[in-house]
């Protein structure tokens, strides 16, 4: 890709990481559990058997990593703060812990002395673990209070250093995985081999109800106590395109509803004021409804569109037979994701994970439909890969990772396609280091080789500078 078309001035690239994924440390300075400390301990949770406990040992390693940043030229960050280091225990009578506080605002101003714009998460899944013991955590309509007072902390000790802010973290993965397939914290479903309790068709859109309010109650409080004209809060979710698998009318539906289930589930309510009108149909009863005064909240309550997106599907209406325990499956039983069209061709090369084929092309008819469908400035939150095999490959051969060069390269000309059509306001790439990839365990999503087996050492992969120079070019005024 040529970097000929310039960007604007203000536009923010860089790197993502969460706070389970990366800082480790979890007894230190007064942390406690989290749910995913919990999950990732019990054996036979994640590939490789090892939990978050060592992360890429960030919380120590702090100024590493915005050295690292700084040497990647990026000018922003995203990163998740820990809710079990900030309130311990979770709740709004729970104490606070001012040695979780200290080490955020230490990190925060660090990142800003070297011109780094923080853009800060307040919930990328590592809940309280004593939130789910007291009442089941998202579960339950009290969780939105704890949450509320989590946010007035955090804004509170924070806002004077951050303007950009991202309540949740994927609402609908934390649906979906944690309360369907049961592949994530806390780790719920109907499958009974996976998890003693747990409602795979009911309890995900009890959760995603109650992380709408969540959301949508942190930002009524931001708003009316913190906002100031330059600052900017809202949410991320994960969307991945469906592209009809044929020209039939049948998949172009099929893809629709795909859509519905992933995307305007969460987007439908907080840019349009409530669920689609099909999502309801689709999933009756089971679906929570608002009440007036909740949508009052929840719409309009981002004020930019946070996108989180890796790969393309094709969708078709259902005509395999549904087996027992596919739960995904069952939550969208009326559709079905390929990876092949109808003639065998594949939509796009395998990468190390099985659900993630790059697909450029869809990146760039997601963007389009999305600011067409809410017309909000959108900020990529984040995008990325992991290459073929890459997980295996020796540090000397890891390194040069061209899969993730051409991958930046396509994806990121989709973007540059589409400046004064739609407005694109940020890339934020998952992510900085190879970390913890949840039920995956340690993987190398990164552009700097993480050393596992070395104290956490970092070693830069080809990417990073590729990356660097792409954008010292792009941003040139
Ligand atoms: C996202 C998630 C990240 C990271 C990434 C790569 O869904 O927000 O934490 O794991 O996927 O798979």
């Amino acid at each position: 890709m040529t970097s000929n078309s310039k960007l604007p001035a203000d536009f923010l690239w860089g790197y993502a990481t969460a706070a389970y994924q990366i800082e480790g440390s979890p007894e230190l300075d007064g942390r406690e559990l989290s749910i995913w400390d919990t999950f990732s301990r019990t054996p036979g949770k994640t590939e490789d058997g090892k939990s978050g406990d060592a992360g890429t040992d960030s919380y120590v390693k702090w100024e590493e990593d915005i050295a690292l940043l700084k040497a990647y030229g990026a000018n922003s960050y995203r990163f998740s703060l820990s809710w079990s280091r900030i309130i311990p225990k979770g709740g709004k009578n729970d104490p606070i812990n001012q040695k979780g506080i200290d080490h955020y605002r230490k990190f925060i101003k660090a990142l800003k002395a070297n011109g780094i714009e923080p853009l800060v998460t307040l919930f990328h899944w590592d809940l309280p673990q004593a939130l789910y013991d007291r009442y089941g955590g998202f579960l339950n309509r009290s969780i939105v209070d704890d949450f509320v007072n989590y946010a007035n902390v955090v804004f509170e000790n924070f806002n004077d250093l951050v303007d950009i802010w991202i309540t949740i973290n994927e609402p609908n993965v934390v649906s979906f995985l944690g309360y369907c397939i049961g592949a994530h914290a806390p780790g719920r479903s109907s499958d009974r081999s996976r998890s003693p309790e747990g409602d795979s068709l009911v309890e995900p859109f009890i959760v995603g109800h109650n992380l709408l309010l969540s959301h949508a109650y942190a930002v009524k409080l931001y708003r009316e106590k913190f906002q100031l004209p330059n600052k900017k809060i809202g949410i991320s979710i994960n969307v991945n395109w469906g592209e009809p698998w044929d020209e039939s009318e049948e998949s172009r539906a099929a893809s629709q509803d795909f859509l519905h289930y992933t995307c305007n589930w969460f987007a439908d309510p907080v840019y349009l004021g409530d669920y689609p009108s099909r999502l309801k149909e689709l999933i009756g009863d089971r679906l929570p409804a608002f009440t007036p005064a909740e949508i009052e909240v929840v719409k309009g309550s981002s004020d930019y569109f946070g996108l989180n997106h890796y790969t393309t599907y094709l969708i078709k209406k259902r005509v395999t037979p549904l087996e027992e325990n596919q739960n995904i499956q069952k939550l969208m039983e009326n559709i079905e994701l390929s990876t092949t069209y109808p003639d065998g061709i594949e939509i796009g090369p395998q990468a190390d994970l099985s659900w993630l084929r790059p697909v450029p092309w869809g990146f760039k008819k997601l963007l389009e439909y999305l600011y067409a469908r809410y017309g909000k400035d959108i900020y990529v939150t984040e995008n990325g890969v992991i290459g073929p095999n890459e997980k295996n490959l020796s540090r000397e051969v890891g390194l040069n990772d061209q899969f993730r060069i051409d991958f930046f390269d396509q994806y990121f000309s989709q973007i540059v396609q589409l400046q004064g059509i739609v407005p694109v306001k940020s890339y934020i790439i998952w992510s900085l280091l190879d970390n913890f990839e949840w039920q995956e365990g340690y993987t190398r999503f990164g552009v700097t080789w993480v050393d596992f087996d070395d104290a956490n050492r970092r070693y830069p992969k080809k990417s990073s500078q590729h990356i660097k120079e792409y954008f010292a070019k792009a941003l040139q005024s």
